[in-house]
Parts: C-alpha cells; sequence; structure tokens
C-alpha cells in the first residue's frame, strides 16, 4: 500500500465507521440511579429529572373526579389539538380514557389508538366504549419502553399527566417519534414546575425547559405553549424531519 493510498483508506474507515459510533453516542439514552438523591421517586434520572413511579390502576377513580373539569379542562384541551376529522391520534399513558373518548368524537373518520402499559386500565376503556357503543378507539397494549405503535401512522400523539412517570422516556419519545407523520405534533400537559402555588407533589410537575430539553433529543422542534390551563404547561411539539 502506498501512502496515499494508506491515508485514504484510513480516512475513509474513520469516516464509515467511527464517525457514525460517535454521533449514535451522543444520542444513546443516559440513565443514572441514585437513590440518596431521591426525593420520593424511582430513583432513576433522565437528563437530571427523577423519574416519578407509575400510578396504579387502582386510582383509576382519581382520574374521572368530577373536579377535573374546572382543573384540567379536558374537553378545551381536545379542542386546541387542531385536530381533523380523518386524523389518527394517539393517547400515551391513556388511563381510562379520560382524554380517548373526548378525541374520538373530534375524529369520526380516524381513530384514536389508546395506549397504556396496564391492562386492566385497558380493559376499562373497553368496558366504556361497549357501554357507550365507540367503535373509533383502538386499546393498545404499549410496554414500558415502546408505544407499539406502527411507523408513519400518526398525526399527533397527547401525553396527559403521564411522561413524567415513564420509566424508559427516551425509548418512549423516540417510539412515538417514528410513529409520527412528518408535520405531526405531540402534546404534552404536565404540571407547571414553576410554579410553587400548583398543588401537586413535585416529582408528578415538569419546567418547560426540562420539557424542552428532552423532546430536543429529537428532531421535535418546541412549537409553542399554550397556557389557557389553570394548572398546566400544553406544550406542542414538531415532528421537523
Ligand atoms: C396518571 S395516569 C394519566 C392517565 C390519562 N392520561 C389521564 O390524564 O387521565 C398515567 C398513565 O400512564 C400509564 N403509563 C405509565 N408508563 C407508561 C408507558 N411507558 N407507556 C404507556 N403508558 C404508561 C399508566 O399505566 C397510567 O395509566
Amino acid at each position: 500500500m502506498n501512502t496515499s493510498f494508506k491515508s485514504i483508506f484510513v480516512s475513509t474507515v474513520f469516516l464509515l465507521f467511527l464517525l457514525p459510533s460517535v454521533g449514535i453516542a451522543q444520542h444513546e439514552p443516559v440513565y443514572t440511579f441514585d437513590p440518596d438523591k431521591s426525593q420520593g421517586g424511582s430513583g432513576k434520572f433522565y437528563l437530571d429529572r427523577e423519574i416519578s413511579h407509575v400510578m396504579g390502576h387502582q386510582g383509576a377513580q382519581w382520574l374521572e373526579r368530577p373536579e377535573r373539569i374546572q382543573e384540567e379542562q379536558p374537553d378545551q384541551v381536545v379542542a386546541n389539538m387542531g385536530l381533523e376529522p380523518d386524523h389518527v391520534v394517539a393517547d400515551i399513558g391513556a388511563g381510562t380514557g379520560y382524554f380517548s373518548f373526548r378525541m374520538a368524537k373530534l375524529v369520526p373518520q380516524g381513530k384514536v389508538m389508546s395506549v397504556d402499559i396496564q391492562p386492566e386500565m385497558l380493559a376499562l376503556i373497553e368496558e366504556r366504549k361497549k357501554k357507550e357503543g365507540v367503535t373509533n378507539i383502538e386499546g393498545v397494549r404499549g410496554e414500558i419502553d415502546n408505544p407499539n405503535l406502527p411507523p408513519n401512522s400518526i398525526d399527533a400523539a397527547l401525553m396527559v399527566d403521564a411522561y413524567h412517570e415513564f420509566s424508559h422516556p427516551y425509548e418512549m419519545i423516540k417510539g412515538i417519534y417514528d410513529a409520527l407523520k412528518l408535520g405531526g405534533k405531540i402534546f404534552l400537559l404536565e404540571y407547571r414546575a414553576e410554579d410553587p402555588t400548583v398543588p401537586i407533589r413535585p416529582l408528578h410537575k415538569m419546567t418547560q425547559s426540562q420539557a424542552i430539553r428532552e423532546m430536543s433529543v429529537f428532531n421535535l422542534e418546541w412549537t409553542e405553549t399554550l397556557d389557557f390551563l389553570p394548572w398546566q404547561h400544553m406544550m406542542v411539539f414538531t415532528k421537523v424531519e
């Protein structure tokens, strides 16, 4: 091998194999475990945020409490999502379907994919579907690190009071990102951590800057935050690439 051929060979190997692996490394999830720093959550941290515990299905009734209409204004939330009648929208961490059933009315020719990891929650959604004759909601059994949605299949995803408890936020957002069509939107609703008067435990809140930090790991552009809700941010992110 002459010298110039050797240097071309070495640079090609570097560009083909070493550079991409450096790039990929930046996009791997970095989780740390520090029980000593825990504020009562899981002790697992993602980008300096402690992940909370999952709300068990035993608390399902709490999700249907009447005060929620005032506190979280669910009808106004779904009305502000810009849904079209034929849209396919995912409700990630759907719980009892508090938001799924409202969105289903807005997408009569489309459907709602209600994703949850707890089969008991999905069973409650099935029960209500039968009772009310709703045919455009599909329950999806997700995994802690995978929403189990087909790629390029959804126009929007909604997460209400759920993302802060995902044990694998990086993998979940990757799965949602892959499932979104280009230009599709994520609506992320979390209690405002910037406001100490919001009466929710700190680990169940999130600041806007933290949410932007976590979403921008992927090509998800922060589009706007609708701050009409008494206690929550309604943050909108768009898949731009
Ligand atoms: C506090 S509840 C909120 C339910 C619903 N979004 C609402 O606002 O009424 C959070 C839900 O997220 C679900 N969950 C937790 N981790 C999840 C994951 N990785 N994928 C899908 N659902 C998850 C829980 O099972 C629970 O039903």
